[in-house]
């Protein structure tokens, strides 16, 4: 891919367009071992050796984060100079990726009170994938529910239950984990109506109280990450998300 020298270093979080301007005009840069001080010269990501400031900079054109996403949060994204998730109610920044790059955005979207994974990419190839109706990639969820989930329950959701849409949900795994006054389960669906998990309990007369994403497709929570904590994809990760279907 053919970038500008300014752009490769503001996607790899070495400053601001404006910062890293400087820092070539400085002659601090150095392509292929020749000092460039101008920022608009056009790079090959994949062949181009760039030092910045003696320091050898890869070019990664796609970029993978796990968020465990905390209750209290809208998925929604400015791009400012860094990803920040907003509060609801004013929508003030509360969670930085701290990277510099302007594309990434979540993949998929999660509720305010809804805990859990959320994917934050710029490869929008494999959000399509992931998001993709047709494309049935499973979601887990872990959640607490008022009133006693029964086999019942398990059977309507193998079948298919009516959250007010044209058609049916399609057949999802519900696992009761603990069944009470207060009932835990863990369940597996295929699509990603706006309120699912929620509205699937409703219609067999129950309500979520609290829900958290465990899965989505084959990348798994990182339980050690604390609501509000990220880290990168593993390659592995990313190989297995990527080759998913
Ligand atoms: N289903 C819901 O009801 N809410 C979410 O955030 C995700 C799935």
């Amino acid at each position: 891919m053919k970038i500008r020298l300014d752009k490769y270093l503001a996607d790899m979080g070495k400053g601001t367009r404006s910062e890293v301007k400087k820092a070539i005009s400085k002659g601090l840069v150095r392509v292929n071992n020749v000092i460039v001080k101008k920022p608009e010269t056009k790079l090959d990501t994949d062949s181009d050796h760039v030092l910045f400031d003696g320091v050898l900079v890869g070019y990664a054109q796609h970029e993978y984060y796990m968020l465990n996403k905390p209750a209290g949060v809208i998925s929604a994204t400015e791009h400012v100079d860094c990803v920040r998730l907003l509060r609801r109610r004013w929508r003030t920044p509360c969670l930085i990726i701290e990277r510099k790059r302007k594309d990434l955005f979540p993949v998929g979207r999660l509720d305010r009170d809804t805990e859990g994974l959320l994917l934050i990419s710029n490869d929008g190839e494999l959000a399509h994938r992931l998001l993709s109706p047709s494309k049935h990639v499973d979601k887990v969820y872990y959640a607490k529910i008022d009133g006693e989930v029964t086999i019942e329950d398990v059977e309507a959701f193998q079948q298919g239950v009516d959250i007010g849409k044209e058609k049916l949900t399609r057949p999802a795994k519900l696992r009761v984990l603990k069944s009470g006054t207060q009932s835990e389960i863990e369940l597996t669906i295929c699509e990603g109506k706006f309120h699912q998990v929620k509205r699937m309990f409703q219609a067999v007369g129950k309500e979520v109280v609290y829900l958290k994403r465990l899965q989505m497709g084959t990348l798994i929570l990182d339980e050690s990450l604390k609501p509000g904590e990220y880290r990168e994809l593993t390659e592995q990760e990313i190989a297995d998300l990527c080759f998913y279907q």
